[in-house]
């Protein structure tokens, strides 16, 4: 009977952090969709350089400020309504892009969009931690990346599919679906026990702890997080600079900035182009690996669903990073000498490389930078040090989407990689030396493990 009882609950956990993770499905969708629609709204609203690059970024921009915005929200509103509000912005957002009457109008969209990305990046991991049970948190939290994949197959698959049309609103518009899904989605589900403990809604925390674990330990898991309420000193944004909570907020700064420096976007805003310098110049074909790209991201991503909570966080992060670092050491020694094109090798091991640095980064700094950033802190500062940690997140991104082109015409593809390479190595020691493993424990064991 306790056996049923518990069975369900997990079903129950698994079916909140599912509906929160469609945040993540338009995260990537909407992240991925724009280098196949930018082709076609340049016909429509002709612009120079610098205007697609407004447009390319818009969305970058906007998620830095939604993911600031977020710690705030996330506080005051809860976990539940942020994730809410999300929803509402993207239906809003892509009703606004795909509707565009011209390139302002469509920058203020995309910017929007961004801001619904930010405010989910921030609010559905920190939900699903905070609502699942220790053993099960690394797989939960790891679905929202699930996600982010998925949505980034789809907007390839979109993209190819309308692209003989060139119907780039469609490519934009059909976010506000799966956006309208994630608001309806998110109202009838509990608030995060923890917010509701924070408040001081205690009644409300027990009975959720009640439906998300079903079983006689609600009230161990409550008193653990009351007494870490007491004993933590009220959190604001000035608390994020106090010496107890500096070295979570390195490592969670450290992990988001890492993910984004050591080059995945470069890879996946930008693979078709990879794919042509390596010699495969017909656009079908550099389309087709691009979506192969695709397929391996969502793939390898379930190895760290299996593996995050049987292994642990530091295993996979160090067996990722260093499998990442080898891929693009090679992708850098063989893009030395392109004058061979495909069929001199460069095309199959660019092949190979971009794939095996996907699945590196898939099953470690992919899913376990927002897992980690999601459990790593204290309780009072949460929510303004997980928007922090995911605003340097997008800072990063746009800085790195912004510079590929531009490093890739100056120093070259093969200089470039070698510097994700260094990076690389800079992350490797990173890891071994500042990131803790926070495999098993509840989040009150991990916020409290930094004072000691
Ligand atoms: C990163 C994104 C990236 C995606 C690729 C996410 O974890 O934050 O920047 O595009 O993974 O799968």
């Amino acid at each position: 009977m306790a056996q049923d009882e518990a069975g369900a609950a997990t079903r129950y956990v698994a079916m909140v952090a599912g509906i929160a993770a469609v945040g993540g499905a338009l995260f990537g969708y909407d992240t991925g969709v724009i280098s196949g629609a930018i082709l076609y709204i340049a016909r429509d609203f002709p612009m120079d350089a610098g205007e697609q690059g407004l447009v390319v970024s818009a969305v970058t921009l906007g998620a830095l400020v939604g993911a600031v915005g977020a710690g705030a929200l996330a506080d005051r509103l809860g976990r539940r309504l942020t994730n809410v509000a999300a929803g509402l912005i993207f239906v809003f957002a892509s009703l606004v892009s795909a509707l565009a009457i011209g390139m302002e109008t469509l920058v203020a969209g995309r910017f929007l969009v961004g801001c619904g990305i930010g405010l989910t990046s921030v609010a559905a991991p920190m939900y699903i931690a905070e609502a699942a049970p220790a053993r099960l948190r690394g797989t939960l939290v790891s679905v929202f990346q699930l996600a982010v994949t998925i949505g980034i197959l789809v907007a390839y698959l979109v993209d190819e599919a309308l692209a003989a049309a060139g119907s780039w609103r469609w490519m934009l518009g059909v976010a506000a679906l799966p956006g309208a899904l994630l608001a309806v989605g998110m109202l009838p589900l509990p608030e995060s026990p923890r917010w509701l403990a924070k408040v001081g809604r205690d009644a409300e925390a027990r009975a959720v702890l009640g439906q998300l674990r079903g079983d006689g330990h609600v009230e161990d898991e409550l008193g653990e997080i009351k007494q870490d309420l007491a004993r933590e000193r009220s959190g604001s944004w000035a608390r994020l600079l106090d010496a107890d909570v500096r070295p979570a907020l390195l490592v969670g700064i450290g992990l988001a900035v890492f993910q984004q420096i050591t080059g995945i976007n470069a890879v996946i805003y930008y693979a078709p182009q990879i794919f042509q310098s390596a010699g495969f110049e017909s656009d079908v074909v550099a389309l087709a690996a691009t979506i192969g790209i695709g397929v391996v991201n969502v793939l390898a991503t379930l190895i760290a669903i299996w593996l995050v909570d049987r292994a642990g966080r530091r295993p996979l992060l160090i067996a990722g990073v260093l499998g990442m670092v080898a891929a693009l050491a090679v992708l850098g020694i063989a893009f030395r000498d392109t004058s061979q094109g495909a069929e001199g090798g460069l095309g199959s091991i660019t092949v190979l490389c971009l794939g095996a640095y996907i699945v590196s980064f898939a099953f470690s700094l992919g899913p376990i930078v927002w897992l980690m950033i999601s459990e790593i802190y204290p309780y009072t500062v949460r929510a303004p040090a997980i928007a922090v940690s995911t605003a340097a997140n997008w800072a990063a991104n746009f800085l790195v989407s912004l510079t590929f082109p531009i490093l890739r015409i100056r120093i070259g593809s093969s200089a470039t990689f070698l510097i994700y390479a260094t990076l690389g190595v800079l992350t490797l020691l990173f890891i071994l030396t500042r990131v803790p493993e926070t495999k098993g424990k509840t989040l009150e064991e991990i916020g409290r493990s930094w004072h000691s």
